[in-house]
């Protein structure tokens, strides 16, 4: 899977994709990450990329002749590539959304705009969809494009370490992802719970889906809204308020 960033930063990028399990997909060739730099793309003797608002108004926007030039250079390495632009007005991004494009494998073409955003032109014409990263405005795209980059880049077979490490991930059925713990067995006085050192899978299976749940019910209970308990899911839950309340009246 190729993923091109269009961006007047390329150094920020870069620095991205020379850095832990995005690099190592790169190096085995699972992914490839690029970047270009918008500026190149620019006519003029000062490199000029934006100009000012017809209408008037503060900032500045995108000038359409950079962007469209470096749309068609990054669309000749890879013809089928989705051009996708970072705005704060795109649809939201989310687990669900890195998992459709991890599994589409579709070539992704990131474009990032500065100042006020792009000419509207560009966007009607060369651009297929617009993703969010979140309900707030950041300077520029780099942040959201890098942000998309890690979630759906991890989830292609083999950039992770192993392939389990991404099943369980938070937000896998609407659940958040249980506590882990790692040696020390005792820390500050505080023990590993006794069944994750038990060697019994069934039970260590069990605690982990507790504690998924408890996590999810004390974090983000929103999400037993767009996700309903199961029914092995109830009985845990069930045995929790149980606990509970022999907590409460011993
Ligand atoms: N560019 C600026 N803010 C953004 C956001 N929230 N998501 C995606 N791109 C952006």
């Amino acid at each position: 899977m190729e993923f091109t960033v269009l961006t007047l930063f390329p150094e920020l990028v870069d620095t991205f994709f020379e850095h832990g399990m995005i690099h190592r997909g790169i190096e085995s060739r699972l992914i490839t990450g690029t970047c270009v730099n918008i500026r190149d793309f620019s006519c003029d003797r000062h490199k000029t990329v934006d100009d000012r608002p017809y209408g008037g108004g503060s900032g500045m926007v995108m000038k359409p002749e950079p962007l469209e030039a470096a749309i068609s250079f990054a669309k000749e390495k890879t013809p089928k590539a989705k051009v996708v632009l970072m705005t704060p007005q795109g649809i939201r991004f989310n687990q669900q959304k890195a998992c459709d494009l991890a599994n589409r494998r579709e070539d992704l073409i990131f474009v990032c705009g500065r100042y006020e955003g792009i000419d509207e032109r560009v966007y009607t014409q060369l651009v297929d969809e617009e993703i969010s990263i979140g309900d707030y405005v950041m300077t520029g795209g780099e942040l959201a494009a890098m942000a998309i980059i890690d979630s759906v880049a991890r989830m292609i077979p083999g950039v992770l370490g192993s392939e389990a490490s991404s099943l369980s991930d938070s937000f896998i059925d609407d659940r958040l992802e249980y506590a882990h713990y790692t040696r020390p067995e005792v820390h500050n006085g505080l023990s590993v719970p006794g069944v994750l050192l038990s060697g019994n899978h069934e039970r260590i299976r069990q605690w982990r889906k507790t504690s998924s749940l408890q996590r999810t019910f004390l974090k983000r209970p929103d999400l037993f809204e767009t996700q309903v308990p199961t029914v092995e899911e109830k009985k845990i839950l069930r045995q929790w308020c149980r606990e509970l309340e022999t907590l409460v009246n011993p």
